[in-house]
C-alpha cells in the first residue's frame, strides 16, 4: 500500500472527530442501517427518495424470483439470484448433481488462444467460460463432485488446527473424462454495499495500488483491468473474487445469462429476444446497487484491542479500513460517503495454497481481490452454514486467516504466532464487523 494514501486516509479520519472507533461503526457512512439480525443485508439505502425506493422494491422481485422454464435454462447453475445469495449474503460452498441447483460455480478457460473479449479468458470450446452443471431438460454440460481434504497445522503455542481444501472433479455427464482446461471453483459473495464500492473513484484505487511495491512494505496490490461490455473499453475491475467485472450492470446481466440461462438486453438470444425484460434487468441492477450496509456492533475491551492488532499484524495493508466514495456515481446517495469496507478492491498474491492456476484478465492464479470485511460478523447470523474465502474452504474466520500466504504471509504469521489472548481479541474485533 502506498504511504501517501495512508496519510490522506488518516487526514480524512481525523476530520471526522476524535472518536474514531464510533465513526468506524457507521460502516456505510450515511448509508448505514442498524440491524444485526438475519435481515441485516436486506435493507435499502437510507435516504432513497420515494421513486427510488419503489424501484429498489421492484428489483427485489426478479432477484428473489424462482425462475422456471421456458425462461430458465436450458442450462443453468441455479434458478434464483437469492438461491445463491441467501438473505443477500454469501452462498454455500455446494455444487453437484444431488441438489436441484448449485450455489457455487466453476469458471473455465484455456491457457492460450483467442479470448472472447479483449484481454479476457479464452473460452473452452463447447463450454465457454463458465460450466453449467444443471439443465432444464436432458443432460447438463458436466457432472461435478466436490470432496474435502484435511490438512493439519498449528498455532505458535502448539494448539492444533485442522484445515480443509476442496477437490473438484469434473466429468462429462456419463462420467467420461474431459480434455484438460483451467478451472476456478468459486462460492457466491454477499451483495450488500456494492453500490458504495462501485462509487469509489478509479483514481482512489489507482492511488492505493503499488504494483512494484515502491514503498517496500512487501504489499503490492494492483488493479485488475477488464473489458467493460457497455463502455466497450477496458476499465478497472471491482466485482467477483478476481475483480474481473467492472460494473454492477455487467455483473447482474452476466449473472442472469450465465448462472440461470436468462437472456437479457446485454446478452440477447440470436433473434434479439430476451427472457428478462429491460425493465426487470434495470430494476435488479438498481436493487444490487442500493442495498445498505449494517452498522458494526459496539466494541468491548477485547474488540478494541483486536482493532489495534488488525493494524499491527498488517491486515489493514490490504483490508483498507476507510475509503471515501467519489462524486460521479449516477445514484447521488452513493457519492461522498466515508465508508469502512476493509478492502482496497485490489488484487494481491495470497500464495500458492489459494491459487486456482487460472488467469482472469490481469489476475494470476495466486491473485485474488481483497474481499470487503464489513458484515463479516453477521455471516453466520444470515446463513448458519456459510463459510469463508473464494471457495468456502474456511469454516471459521480463524481458518480464513491461516490460509493467507504470499504477500499476506507476514500478517498470517503474526496472527498464528500471537498469544491465544491476542488471537481471540482479533477475532472478537472481526466479529463486530
Ligand atoms: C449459481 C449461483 C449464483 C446465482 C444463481 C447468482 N449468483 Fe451472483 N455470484 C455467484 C458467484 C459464485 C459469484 C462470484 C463470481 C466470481 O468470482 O467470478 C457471484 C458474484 C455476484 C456479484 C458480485 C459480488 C462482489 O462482491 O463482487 C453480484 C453483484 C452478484 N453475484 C449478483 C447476482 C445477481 C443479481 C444474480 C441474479 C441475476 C446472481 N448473482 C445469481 C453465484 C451466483
Ligand atoms: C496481502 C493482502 C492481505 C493481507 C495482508 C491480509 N489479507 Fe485477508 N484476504 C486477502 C485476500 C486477497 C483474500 C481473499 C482470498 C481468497 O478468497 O482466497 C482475503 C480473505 C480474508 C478473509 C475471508 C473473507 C471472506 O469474506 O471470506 C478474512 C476473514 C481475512 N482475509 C482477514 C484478514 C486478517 C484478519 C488479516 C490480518 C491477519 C488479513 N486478512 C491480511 C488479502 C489480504
Amino acid at each position: 500500500m502506498h504511504t501517501l494514501v495512508l496519510g490522506a486516509a488518516v487526514a480524512v479520519l481525523g476530520a471526522c472527530g476524535d472518536n474514531l472507533a464510533d465513526d468506524e461503526l457507521r460502516q456505510g457512512g450515511a448509508r448505514t442501517v442498524d440491524d444485526r439480525t438475519r435481515e441485516a443485508f436486506t435493507h435499502p439505502l437510507p435516504g432513497l427518495e420515494d421513486g427510488q425506493l419503489e424501484r429498489h422494491r421492484l428489483g427485489r422481485g426478479p432477484f428473489g424470483f424462482q425462475w422456471m422454464a421456458p425462461q430458465l435454462g436450458p442450462l443453468f447453475n441455479h434458478d434464483a439470484c437469492v438461491a445463491c445469495h441467501a438473505g443477500n449474503g454469501r452462498g454455500l460452498s455446494q455444487i453437484g448433481p444431488s441438489v436441484f441447483g448449485s450455489q457455487s460455480l466453476i469458471r473455465v478457460s484455456l491457457a492460450s488462444g483467442t479470448p472472447s473479449v479483449p484481454g479476457g479468458p479464452v473460452p473452452v470450446p463447447e463450454y465457454g467460460t463458465q460450466l453449467q452443471d444443471h439443465a432444464v431438460l436432458g443432460l447438463p454440460e458436466v457432472r461435478v463432485t466436490l470432496t474435502w481434504i484435511d490438512r493439519n497445522t498449528q498455532y505458535g503455542d502448539g494448539e492444533p488446527v485442522t484445515l480443509r481444501e476442496p477437490r473438484i472433479v469434473v466429468t462429462r455427464p456419463d462420467g467420461s473424462a474431459l480434455p484438460p482446461f483451467d478451472m476456478s471453483y468459486r462460492q457466491a459473495p454477499p451483495v450488500f454495499g456494492l453500490g458504495l464500492l462501485e462509487a469509489v473513484a478509479d483514481d482512489t484505487l489507482r492511488a492505493l495500488a503499488d504494483p512494484d511495491d515502491a514503498d517496500g512494505d512487501g504489499i503490492s496490490g494492483r488493479v485488475n483491468e477488464v473489458w467493460d461490455e457497455v463502455a466497450r473499453a477496458t476499465r478497472i475491475g471491482r466485482f467477483g473474487h478476481k475483480a474481473s467485472v467492472a460494473t454492477l450492470v455487467e455483473q447482474t446481466a452476466g449473472a442472469f445469462v450465465n448462472d440461470m440461462g436468462l437472456t437479457n438486453r446485454m446478452f440477447p438470444e440470436g433473434d434479439g429476444m430476451t427472457d428478462v425484460s429491460g425493465m426487470q434487468l434495470d430494476q435488479t441492477i438498481f436493487f444490487t446497487a442500493t442495498l445498505a450496509v449494517p452498522a458494526a456492533a459496539p466494541r468491548d475491551g477485547a474488540a478494541v484491542r483486536g482493532r489495534g492488532l488488525f493494524d499491527d499484524f498488517g491486515c489493514a495493508s490490504c483490508h483498507t479500513p476507510t475509503l471515501v466514495t467519489g462524486d460521479s456515481h449516477p445514484i447521488p446517495q452513493l457519492r461522498g460517503q466515508t465508508i469502512h469496507p476493509y478492502t482496497d478492491l485490489l488484487l494481491h498474491d495470497v500464495g500458492d495454497d489459494l491459487t486456482d492456476a487460472r488467469r482472469d484478465f490481469l489476475a494470476e492464479g495466486v491473485e485474488w481481490r481483497t474481499p470487503p470485511l464489513w458484515g463479516l460478523g453477521l455471516t453466520m447470523v444470515v446463513e448458519p452454514e456459510a463459510t469463508f474465502l473464494h471457495d468456502g474452504r474456511a469454516r471459521t474466520v480463524a481458518e480464513a486467516i491461516l490460509w493467507h500466504g504470499g504477500e499476506a504471509e507476514a500478517a498470517r504469521e503474526a496472527f498464528r504466532l500471537a498469544t491465544r489472548r491476542d488471537r481471540e481479541a482479533l477475532i472478537a474485533f472481526l466479529a463486530t464487523l
